[in-house]
């Protein structure tokens, strides 16, 4: 097993994050549900994984509308998932492993099973309770129309995002209904929301990672989007940097580290996010999105880098997550971009291209200047699942009228071990979603016997990557579609994006490939290499 890695204040700069979706990881009482148990007696794992931290989607008791994204207790863990006192001796029982935990905090709404919510409804219109929502009278006659024109933040959603109570007011939902949003210019929510974040510091978590972070803040008139779009009503506010510093303050308390939840096509307006006393990191979605383009790769990259630096932050790169389609399916597809908008089912799918693309990809995303974020599954190459339609949980399914798939496909339970039941993810009932045919072929444990694994080429990428150092990215002359630079002197990463083979930019030796070069030594396509360089 990895040997604990020393404390590093900075650590986070360059840290590799490994996303845990508790519900999915590994379900430890046999109940079809992964736990905090399933998480404990899986942790040298990650352990040997090497990765620095893991990510906790919430794990909050809530009645899981959003799987978990509406949270009824930020101070207790679902019962289906385990105890505090068991998340305390995770997070204890990790850093003894040299692993940090960043707990996901969901501040732009509650579930409508919180006690702030039921006490708000019962106490009805005009209440002080009713302040801590957003609660309108309609419009029309008797009220009867939503009071502004919001689209839902469920992209592809045709439903509206107020709901009307019996009593006749209406409340804001971005999301579903069952998760209303808070108003954030509200001094208790802003002083409940530090409070929380100093229960969780007290416990030992390291980071914040915060959830859909650019849209707490709302126009306070609650103006129609139709009346003009800047400043946005709900999107990026300039009040929103103000409740960031005062996290930040209380993140120092703690040497704590926030890694926000922001998705913004602007640059600048991202980055003002990342300023020195506000969040110390962001998610890239604009990586995450990127088609396996050479030149449009080059670019983000640079884009992001360019963006960060100004600011002093380090970037992220993020291939997947809990909400978009896994990578090694969506790099198997002609589009091979990520749009909330384009999803839809039965989308013909290269699934051998696309592993290919995955494993070139990690290489490039795990040689980047800054922290890489790797979604549980990423590392055995798991593709989207297809669910039955009966089994969908996600309310993206139904809240775009049955046309949008849902995320359900990149959240199936991991398959540990290829020989038991369920592949491994649990001793007991059936997982609570559907395993696809030819899971098992997936699992951890057959993977980690087979050095040309995709777990394999994880493990080794992860141990190699300290040699690219703390230094900046130079890229390297390279022919057309394949992307070359160095970092640390005598590093390279070369990736041919083209469709034929490569030479190698550079001479060198061979440290770690994502696929046998051919017979001529050369790079085949969609192929990558970490090369020791001496002289570069
Ligand atoms: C974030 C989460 C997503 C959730 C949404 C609403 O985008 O990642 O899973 O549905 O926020 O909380």
């Amino acid at each position: 097993m990895a040997q604990p890695r020393p404390a590093s204040a900075q650590w986070w700069r360059s840290a590799v994050i490994y996303q845990v979706y508790v519900r999915s990881f590994a379900d430890g009482d046999g109940d079809g549900t992964g736990d905090l148990a399933g998480v404990r007696a899986r942790l040298p794992y990650l352990a040997e994984l090497g990765v620095d931290a893991l990510w906790f989607t919430p794990w909050y008791v809530s009645p899981l509308k959003d799987g978990g994204y509406d949270v009824a207790d930020y101070r207790a863990i679902d019962p289906a998932f385990g105890t505090l006192a068991e998340a305390e001796k995770l997070i204890a029982e990790a850093r003894e492993l040299g692993i940090r935990t960043i707990v996901d905090i969901v501040p732009n709404h509650v579930s409508d099973q919180h006690s702030w919510f039921r006490a708000a409804r019962a106490a009805g219109p005009g209440s002080p309770e009713r302040e801590l929502f957003h609660f309108r009278p309609g419009r029309g006659p008797d009220g009867a129309l939503p009071p502004n024109d919001w689209p839902s933040q469920f992209v592809g959603s045709t439903e509206p995002v107020w709901t009307r109570l019996p009593d006749g007011e209406w409340y804001l939902h971005l999301f579903t209904p069952e998760q209303p949003d808070l108003n954030w210019a509200h001094p208790v929510v802003r002083q409940e929301h530090e409070d929380i974040l100093r229960f969780w510091f007290e416990r030992g978590v390291a980071g914040v990672r915060i959830d859909s972070a650019a849209l707490l803040a709302k126009d306070p008139d609650l103006t129609d989007l139709a009346d003009g779009p800047e400043p946005h009503p709900f999107v990026d506010r300039d009040e929103l940097h103000d409740v960031y510093r005062s996290w930040r303050a209380v993140a120092d308390d703690y040497d704590g580290v926030f890694v926000g939840e922001v998705w913004l096509p602007d640059a600048e307006r991202f980055a003002r996010y990342l300023r020195p006393d506000e969040l110390h990191t962001a998610f890239n979605f604009s990586f995450l999105s990127c088609p396996w383009d050479a030149e449009r790769l080059r670019e983000s990259i640079d884009t992001t880098l360019a963006e960060h630096a100004p600011v002093g932050a380090p970037a992220t790169w993020v291939l997947c997550n809990h909400d978009v389609t896994r990578t090694a399916t969506r790099y198997g597809r002609a589009d091979t971009g990520f749009d909330f908008a384009a999803k839809a089912f039965g989308t013909p799918t290269d699934l051998a291209l696309g592993a290919r693309r995955a494993r070139a990809a990690a290489l490039l995303s795990l040689a980047l200047p800054g922290a890489v974020y790797l979604y549980q599954g990423e590392e055995l190459g798991l593709p989207e699942a297809d669910i039955p339609l009966d089994r969908i949980q996600d309310p993206m399914h139904a809240r775009s009228g049955g046309t949008d798939p849902g995320r359900d496909g990149c959240r199936v339970p991991l398959p540990w071990t290829a020989d038991a039941p369920h592949a491994g993810f649990g001793p007991g009932e059936e997982p609570w979603l559907p395993q696809p045919a030819g899971w098992a072929a997936y699992a951890a444990d057959g993977q980690a016997a087979d050095p040309d694994s995709m777990l394999a080429l994880y493990r080794r990428a992860i141990a190699l990557r300290p040699r690219f150092g703390q230094d900046p990215l130079t890229w390297l002359p390279a022919p057309d579609g394949v992307l070359a630079f160095t970092r640390a002197p005598g590093t390279v990463c070369v990736v041919n994006l083209a469709d034929r083979p490569a030479d190698l930019p550079v001479p060198g030796e061979l440290l770690l490939a994502s696929g046998p070069l051919d017979p001529r030594g050369r790079l085949p396509s969609d192929t990558a290499v970490w090369l020791r360089a001496p002289g570069l």
